[in-house]
């Protein structure tokens, strides 16, 4: 599986970390920045992320910020993207259960990386189990279609 990541400054080690995480597990890695800590803007980063998801080039996204908060509202922005935010087991878990959630977003100032880690292995391995949740899904598209 292709998996697009990207953070800002604050994010940056934690994106380090969960990149690394991910291409031992034998994931490819997009990594499309930013490169350092260097101040920067996290909008820039959750579009090139999230328009790599919506191209077809990666198949599931990751953004890291300091909370992962300003990356979910970026990600949201873009249609077709399901950004959740999160920092437990069962949400990364019902997420993808429920949502068919295609971007993890993860705060380095509030997730640890051991954490972080386990939240993107349960996130990645976790199916869709469509039915009901796909009528749902489809609501969403026909608000963003409006
Ligand atoms: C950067 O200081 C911080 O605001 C950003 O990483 C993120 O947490 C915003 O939601």
């Amino acid at each position: 599986m292709i998996i697009a990541i990207g953070s800002d400054h604050a994010g940056f080690s934690l994106k380090e970390v969960l990149k690394k995480h991910l291409e031992e597990k034998g994931y490819q890695v997009n990594d499309k920045g930013t490169h350092d800590t260097n101040s920067c803007h996290y909008p820039v980063y959750a579009k090139a992320v999230c328009q790599s998801v919506l191209s077809g080039e990666s198949e599931m996204g990751i953004l890291v910020c300091g909370t992962g908060i300003g990356m979910s509202i970026a990600a949201n922005k873009m249609k077709g993207i399901r950004a959740a935010a999160l920092s437990d087991c069962f949400t990364a878990e019902a997420t993808r259960m429920h949502n068919n959630a295609n971007v993890l977003c993860l705060g380095e100032r509030t997730v640890g990386p051991g954490l972080a880690c386990k939240l993107a292995d349960i996130f990645l391995e976790t199916g869709f189990q469509g039915g009901r949740h796909q009528t749902r899904l489809d609501m969403i598209t026909e608000m963003e279609n409006e």
